[in-house]
């Protein structure tokens, strides 16, 4: 018989604040304001209402909770950018707000947009207001910054200029709450943010804007793009599948750039994804973070082309012992340079979500040229490299069960001529079940701040070996 304090681990009183905010930023989303009750935040939290009481007072406090945590959220991207050159940090933050909000749509875009839609509660309505106040002056700040520094036209006023970051942000938003996620995964808004800004900003030549040393190299402006200071890539040879790469770039003109994708049902793989981003930012990385639906644009026109990175990370949220479908179908995509029906078909597979009609085309086996296509795939030190990551259950074997989809998720990414430099999983709660006879025991709230740690300590240590022997 196991002793009490060993079947119960306490939770320290900010644990459990925090697993009530976060509850209550899911109830938000799914239920709306008026649905996130007392009774459902303590049951979705497995305390009693009374014990709910213990750490706030009133639902009204645990709502404002929410709602500063949200805020924190909204925080991080827009204060993200940082540099000397304003449009620059301006531009840097219209377009790093797709991938945030792709990110944190569970967790501040719905619940945010549903406070907005239902608040008849004054005091949020008054915190709401005064965050949204925040955020305006900061943008007006940053732009009377660009008007001294003479790359802001003195003309505009300030405020007109920071309400059409927010609106651009908004719109963002919306497109994706009504589902019309094309406005921003084909880049639409992100054009119109271009245009929109160039129409603010002065001629780079009449406003020179010394770097300040040790700040990441500002995002590419209208007619001044770092991309372009980049070779272009090859493409991958013949039918796609030899491996051969152009070798990772070198040099410090040129950030290096990288990729995460992944996906994710309930947020738990998002949260890694995350922080692998932060990672490669930290270390000077340009890093693009894509969520990959069940969406016929996400695999058929993903928004990026993988031979683009130099480093990429691949993830997703386990079922049934394999990685989610869409996240395979994307890799199998960029493996076989087609649309993946035509190799699931072999299979007397479909991909229910892709409803236009596939082409004619005959099956692989009355092509006499396939089994010459393939070829040996020789991973070498100058190839880019890849990590593959997981979040899992493993309610039966632990690690073990997260492995098949590890592998699998490596040997596709080796396809694509990555070296495949490590493989990250730790458990990700199973909705909001309790889970105690498995064995990790209660993973609710998992992955946490110590896997995420782990996460960063993991990529922070592949980012090392990388600099220390760069191929
Ligand atoms: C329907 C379902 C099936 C699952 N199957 C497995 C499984 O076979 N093996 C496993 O280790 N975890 C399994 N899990 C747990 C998820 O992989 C885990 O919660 C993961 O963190 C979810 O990631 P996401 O939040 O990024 O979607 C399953 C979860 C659900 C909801």
């Amino acid at each position: 018989m196991k002793k009490r304090s060993e079947r119960f681990v306490r939770k320290t009183k900010a644990e459990r604040q925090r697993e009530i905010v976060e509850a209550t930023v899911q109830l938000l989303t799914k239920y709306g304001l008026q649905g996130a009750t007392v009774s459902r935040i303590s049951a979705a939290v497995g305390i009693s209402r009374g014990a709910l009481y213990q750490h706030f007072d009133n639902r009204e406090a645990v709502l404002q909770a929410a709602l500063d945590a949200m805020g924190e959220r909204s925080s991080q991207w827009i204060c993200r950018s940082s540099g000397p050159d304003v449009p620059a940090r301006l531009l840097d933050m219209g377009e790093a707000h797709s991938i945030w909000s792709s990110t944190e749509y569970d967790t501040f875009v719905r619940p945010f947009f549903q406070l907005i839609a239902s608040n008849r509660e004054s005091g949020l309505a008054r915190s709401i207001i005064r965050r949204q106040q925040q955020d305006f002056r900061y943008l007006v700040d940053i732009v009377d910054e660009g008007k001294r520094q003479g790359s802001i036209v003195s003309e505009v006023d300030s405020g007109d200029i920071a309400w059409s970051i927010l609106l651009h942000a908004w719109g963002e938003d919306i497109a994706r709450l009504m589902g019309a996620d094309e406005f921003v995964t084909e880049g639409v808004s992100n054009r119109i943010l271009r245009r929109l800004l160039s129409t603010y900003t002065v001629a780079p030549a009449a406003h020179p804007v010394a770097p300040v040393a040790g700040s990441s190299v500002p995002p590419a402006l209208p007619g001044r793009s770092t991309r372009s200071a980049r070779p272009t890539p090859p493409r991958k040879g013949g039918d796609g599948r030899t491996g051969e790469r152009r070798p990772a770039s070198r040099g410090p003109a040129v950030p290096r750039r990288s990729l995460v994708v992944y996906s994710s049902y309930t947020g738990n793989t998002a949260k890694v994804a995350g922080r692998f981003r932060t990672v490669f930012e930290e270390h000077g990385w340009v890093c693009e973070c894509v969520q990959i639906r069940k969406r016929a644009e996400d695999i058929l026109h993903p928004p990026f082309e993988i031979d683009d990175y130099d480093f990429v990370c691949v993830g997703s949220g386990i079922r049934s012992h394999l990685p989610y479908n869409e996240i395979l179908n994307l890799l199998r995509r960029f493996r076989l340079g087609e649309d993946p029906r035509f190799a699931l078909r072999m299979r007397g597979e479909t991909i229910p979500y892709i409803t236009d009609p596939l082409p004619e085309k005959p099956p692989p086996w009355k092509d006499p040229g396939l089994i010459h296509r393939h070829r040996k795939i020789e991973i070498g030190p100058t190839s880019p490299k890849a990590v593959v990551f997981a979040t899992y259950g493993g309610y039966e074997f632990g690690p073990k069960e997260a492995e098949p989809s590890l592998q699998l998720l490596d040997l596709e990414v080796e396809h694509l001529g990555f070296e495949c430099v490590g493989r990250f999983c730790c458990p990700g709660k199973y909705l909001d079940d309790p889970t105690p006879h498995t064995f990790h025991g209660d993973i609710r709230g998992r992955p946490d701040e110590r896997d995420l740690r782990d996460a960063e300590a993991f990529l922070e240590e592949k980012l090392a070996a990388l600099a220390s022997n760069p191929g």
